[in-house]
């Protein structure tokens, strides 16, 4: 006759961590386990193995396996811009990195469909999502970030002239991926405010927005622009990051300020929203930026830099929990 415990016993002992009771009544067997960190794909795995161990048990004539999946809680923060090439790509991922070196379990998701920058950035191996039926597996970059990009799904070089109900769709695939174990998705937006970004906030509605802007009164005109935007669709903004701010000489060092200074701070100020930090235009963080060596992967500099933004958009996910 079998029991609860000679089932236990028979699981696979890799397994156990996750299993949380095991009953056994009339030959039917009840194993609850907790799948809770698990994506889609390993928490279906974990059903057959547990099924299959304890149907080999002698006496057990049927097996009942329940998950416990406490859904991870997913935030989503957006990083925007009125305007084109203020470094939003760029501090998405440096971000990201620097997030997941705080232990943080992140994804990117590379919303700019026309001119994605993300696997240039973050994944120089330009690895290849896998999809399960429709869902699409994001892929693990070497810097412990899972991304997906439009760029991982079509040929590179190829221009991308799609209309806008197959860009909703291929954000919507992006954004439903098994993102597994990650508790936050950064969201790498195209410039401006179209197609891409009211899909975004009108179906997946961030819990917050990160404005990147440049010390330029251009940029910053647009910045505002697009913090109306969020705030109109009731998104809050997490804060401004004021990029390629202050020139540092690469070969003597000296910082000179081309756009000006403190423009990004005082026009945060004005709007009542919170300055995270300043990133300095550095020739060092273009060119590790082209070669897929994020320079928040280092302890340098930079890296400080990033890190530094980072640990205030992770206070700021902890103190708004929603
Ligand atoms: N702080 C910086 N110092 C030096 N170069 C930078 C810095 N930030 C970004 N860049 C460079 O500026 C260019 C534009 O940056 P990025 O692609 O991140 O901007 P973007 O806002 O995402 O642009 P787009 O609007 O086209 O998506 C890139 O070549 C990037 O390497
Ligand atoms: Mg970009």
């Amino acid at each position: 006759m079998s029991s609860p415990d000679i089932i236990r016993q028979a699981l696979p002992p890799e397994l156990s961590g996750m299993v949380r009771s095991v009953r056994f009544a009339d030959g039917v067997a009840t194993i609850v386990a907790d799948a809770g960190a698990l994506g889609r794909s390993a928490a279906a795995q974990l059903q057959k193995e547990l099924e299959q161990a304890a149907a080999a048990v002698p006496g057990v004539t049927e097996v009942r396996v329940a998950l416990m999946s406490e859904r991870v809680k997913r935030r989503i923060v957006a990083v925007g811009s009125g305007k084109g090439g203020v470094g939003k790509s760029t501090l998405t991922a440096n971000l990201a990195v620097a997030l997941a070196k705080m232990g943080r379990k992140v994804g990117v998701v590379d919303a700019d469909i026309y001119g994605p920058s993300q696997v240039m950035l973050l994944d120089p191996a330009r690895g290849k999502p896998r999809a399960e039926g429709n869902t699409l597996i994001p892929v693990e970059s070497e810097f412990g970030v899972k991304l997906l990009s439009m760029a991982q799904l079509v040929e590179g070089g190829k221009a991308i002239a799609w209309r806008g109900p197959m860009v909703g769709q291929a954000l919507t695939q992006m954004m439903e991926a098994d993102w597994g174990d990650a508790e936050l998705l950064l969201v790498d937006l195209p410039p401006g405010t179209g197609d891409v970004q009211l899909t975004m906030l009108q179906k997946f509605k961030p819990d917050g927005a990160l404005i990147v802007t440049t010390p330029q009164d251009l940029a910053l005109i647009d910045a505002t622009r697009a913090i109306d935007l969020f705030s109109q669709a009731k998104i809050p903004v997490v804060g401004m990051v004021e990029n390629m701010a202050g020139y540092i000489c690469p070969h003597c060092g000296e910082a000179s300020d081309p756009f000006g200074l403190g423009g990004a701070e005082a026009a945060a100020r004005a709007l009542g929203h919170e300055f995270l930090g300043r990133v300095p235009l550095h020739m060092a963080i273009r060119v590790a930026s082209d070669t897929g060596q994020p320079p928040a992967a280092n302890d340098g500099e930079q890296g400080r830099v990033f890190a530094a933004i980072a640990g205030r958009v992770a206070q700021w996910l902890d103190s708004n929990k929603g």
